[in-house]
């Protein structure tokens, strides 16, 4: 059984033709995402509605766009950029702001919306910090697994979400565990550095740090 999901064929998270927990980036995703990209509820939860703008999100929201519209003129390569300004400054883009970006250029909520949910880097979790942890080859033969779930025990109850990712680039340093939108990296990561970690992405995730 398969899906089709943002353009790629991958093989159904539930299907027996994957008996691995594991599976190659070479898909790409994990089976974690791929569950999570089947739920109905993906959009609605990672790119949920508001109710509301305020003036001061819209005024921030034009800044950004006419500085990535001026860097990037053509078509609609200023989107990707945008929508990642607006990630790292609010923490979760909301469908408000996409009608916002939609009134400022020549582009609909709903292609805004089709660009932003190609890109799991753009997902929110409700504002939350987030960590990455690599579990990609390298990373796993090194015990990416075992840090990621216990990441998640540490996690819990924390403005922290832990998710799984692909290649960080970094497999000389593996396991490698990384926080998004900031330049803080962890290799050869131990059990005995997880709190720092957790401490460390609650203190300089910038769109905590924003609403401060
Ligand atoms: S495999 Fe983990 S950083 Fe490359």
């Amino acid at each position: 059984m398969a899906i089709r999901r943002r353009g790629i064929e991958h093989i159904h998270p539930e299907s027996e033709l994957i008996p691995f927990k594991f599976i190659s980036p070479t898909y790409g995703v994990y089976k974690e995402n791929l569950k999570e990209w089947a739920n109905e509820n993906f959009v609605s939860k990672r790119f949920p509605k508001k109710g509301y703008i305020s003036e001061e999100e819209k005024a921030k929201i034009k800044l950004f766009f006419e500085r990535r519209k001026n860097e990037f003129p053509e078509g609609s390569s200023f989107l990707i950029p945008l929508l990642s300004d607006l990630k790292e400054n609010f923490g979760v883009i909301y469908i408000e702001y996409m009608e916002e970006i939609s009134k400022l250029s020549e582009f609909s909520p709903a292609f805004i919306l089709g660009v932003a949910t190609f890109y799991t880097m753009l997902e929110g979790f409700d504002g939350k910090a987030e960590i990455y942890v690599c579990n990609s080859l390298p990373c796993h033969l090194k015990g990416s697994e075992e840090i990621l779930k216990k990441l998640r025990e540490k996690a819990e109850g924390k403005e922290v979400e832990v998710r799984e990712w692909v290649c960080l680039g970094r497999c000389e340093f593996a396991p490698v565990v990384h926080i998004p939108y900031t330049e803080k990296s962890f290799g050869e990561v131990k059990e005995e550095d997880l709190e720092r970690i957790i401490q460390t992405a609650l203190e300089v995730c910038p769109w905590r740090k924003n609403k401060k």
